[in-house]
């Protein structure tokens, strides 16, 4: 398989929208784990650091935690290695109404990190769960990203 998903999910909404990607482009969901979920935790240990470099095309995702990247999905891209020549798609989950309070900071931040580690990165999907669009906007993320 040369695409996988790798994704940090606290409550289960990351998951839920990652399984669904999965389901559709038969890869995996691989779950970055911490000691703590504690979102306060500033440098979280990391118990489960999944390997990306057999995967050509990867799809981060993550929860908004406190206007900004979760700290473990931060702390997990932060030690990956050069990842030059890899493409990546992003996308995260917030319940804030207004992208700004934290989704399009979020999606900036990890495409920072990600560009720092060479990895291309294509498309950035925010899914906000208080949304009355939300079911269009997974299904119309699912469709692009299974491309
Ligand atoms: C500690 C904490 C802080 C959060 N901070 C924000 C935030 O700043 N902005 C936002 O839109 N949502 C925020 N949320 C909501 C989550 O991002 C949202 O519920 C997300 O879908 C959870 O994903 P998960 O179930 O995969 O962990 C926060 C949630 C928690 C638990």
């Amino acid at each position: 398989m040369e695409k996988a998903i790798v994704i940090y999910s606290k409550t289960g909404n990351t998951l839920g929208v990652a399984n669904r990607l999965a389901e559709k482009m038969n890869i995996e969901v691989l779950e970055v784990k911490a000691a703590s979920d504690d979102p306060n935790v500033m440098n979280p240990v990391l118990t489960y650091v999944p390997d990306v470099s057999s995967y050509k095309h990867l799809i981060f995702a993550s929860p908004v935690h406190g206007f900004s990247l979760s700290k473990v999905m931060q702390t997990y891209l932060n030690q990956l290695p050069d990842l030059n020549g890899k493409t990546a798609d992003i996308f995260i989950t917030h319940f804030f109404p207004f992208a700004w309070m934290g989704g399009n900071r979020t999606l900036k931040q990890m495409k920072q990190i990600l560009e720092n580690k060479n990895v291309k990165v294509n498309q950035m999907t925010s899914v906000n769960w208080k949304s009355k669009k939300r079911e269009s906007v997974i299904d119309q993320m699912i469709l692009s990203y299974s491309k």
